[in-house]
């Protein structure tokens, strides 16, 4: 008996000495430690749902790097041991009429932070590789994608196509403002005062608008001649839209504030939203020349009425951690998503009705940073950290 529960004893030894091929000093934490964080800290472990199957992990990391079988089968166990699954994070999703339905794309570089969708005239869909300083083209119809390296010090925070099919990007890492032409892979740049050019939007006069977050700075290039002026503002100017009236829309993560610029001044005129721990990092605007935003910091989505200033808010359905972050106002309906749970919630606010609706992204892992409406009334969505493209067909 003695001898059988010696034997049992070292059985259960050897199984626990596996994986053998990594070899007796293989250290497990050293591997993810040094492997994991080649990109990020290991924050970023507990800003996921977590897993509590190695299974999962090995899916999570398989969109960021490829690992030999052994060390993935040591670090995806390790994982579940050690990050287990939050319920917590999950998010409070609200049942509606509206049908959608959601496509994903996984693009081609592990690890690239897949971001900002965008449509070019042709009907493709482009982003943006921020942490590989690429962008991407996708044909939605077949499938197909295209990635173009950028200089590997830009780092573009965002896309944003012009009219006759050039992809600009914000240099976020090298201070420029960029062009690619995709038929032949040319780049032109274009030197900013601000460090980190952050995201832009073309306004129907031509030029190209964008902020600098944490330059704390606003910029206008004329594409044409290259003539570029930028102006200092107040505390991170994150997302940028064009309103109707042509005044440029300025949403600040570092202040509670929107901004609105002149297009030919640029001088800016501030409303003070209310609570100064308010943070916003999107917005965008509807027919009657409302802003929408997102409140992140406090979880809820706002209204600005510019003529008179009034403010009002409503609770997002995750609640104050929620953390609302993209925003696009597609026929008066307002779509925006919970970039704090997990899985992403993309949520749908009706201002008519005051009804909320959402779903969860079904690559079911996270971060939406910015949405764009197709010609065809499509949301274009995006999961950085799994890198994936998306589109969102909305039945209404
Ligand atoms: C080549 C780069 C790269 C490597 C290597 C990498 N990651 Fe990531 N990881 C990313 C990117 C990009 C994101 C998203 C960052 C963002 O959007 O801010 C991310 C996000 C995450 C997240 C957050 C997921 C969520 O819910 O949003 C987790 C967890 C994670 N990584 C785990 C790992 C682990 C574990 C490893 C090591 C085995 C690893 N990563 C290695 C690029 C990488």
């Amino acid at each position: 008996m003695r001898l059988l529960a010696a034997l049992l004893l070292l059985w259960v030894g050897l199984a626990h000495a596996e994986p053998t091929s990594l070899g007796p000093n293989y250290d497990v934490k050293a591997d993810v430690a040094e492997t994991c964080a080649a990109c990020h800290g290991l924050r970023y472990l507990d800003l996921a749902q977590g897993y509590d199957t190695p299974a999962e992990w090995s899916h999570l990391i398989a969109s960021m790097v490829k690992l030999p079988p052994e060390r993935d089968r040591a670090i995806s166990q390790y994982l579940a041991e050690n990050y287990r699954h939050k319920p917590e994070k999950a998010p409070v999703l609200v049942q509606g009429d509206t049908d959608i339905t959601i496509e994903e794309w996984v693009t081609p570089t592990l690890g690239q932070r897949t971001r900002d969708p965008v449509e070019s005239p042709d009907g493709a869909i482009w982003w943006t590789g921020m942490w590989a300083s690429l962008v991407g083209r996708l044909d939605p119809n077949t499938g197909a994608m295209q990635e173009y390296q950028l200089p590997s010090s830009a780092r573009p925070h965002s896309i944003v196509p012009d009219a006759e099919g050039f992809i600009w990007y914000t240099g976020n890492s090298n201070g420029t403002i960029g062009r690619l032409n995709p038929a032949d892979g040319s780049i032109k740049e274009f030197p900013t005062r601000a460090r980190d050019p952050h995201t832009a939007v073309f306004h129907p006069n031509g030029n190209l608008y964008f902020t600098s977050q944490h330059s704390n700075m606003l910029g206008r290039l004329n594409p044409k001649t290259g003539e570029l002026k930028e102006i200092e503002t107040r505390k991170k100017p994150y997302g940028i839209k064009v309103g109707k009236s042509g005044d440029l829309f300025i949403a600040y993560n570092g202040t509670n504030a929107i901004g609105r610029m002149h297009p030919d001044t640029l001088l800016v005129r501030y409303y003070d939203i209310p609570d100064t721990a308010t943070r916003i990092r999107r917005l965008d605007i509807d027919s009657d020349q409302n802003v929408w935003f997102v409140n992140s910091s406090l979880g809820k989505v706002g209204k600005l009425e510019v003529d008179t200033g009034t403010v009002t808010q409503w609770n997002s359905p995750s609640g104050p951690t929620s953390h609302p972050y993209s925003m696009t106002v597609i026929n008066d309906i307002v779509w925006y998503n919970e970039s704090g749970m997990r899985p992403d919630a993309l949520v749908r606010f009706d201002p008519v009705t005051e009804q909320f609706q959402s779903w969860a992204v079904p690559s079911g892992i996270g971060i939406i940073r910015h949405t764009w409406e197709t010609q065809d009334g499509d949301l274009l969505i995006h999961q950085s950290s799994s890198n994936r493209v998306g589109r969102v067909r909305i039945a209404d």
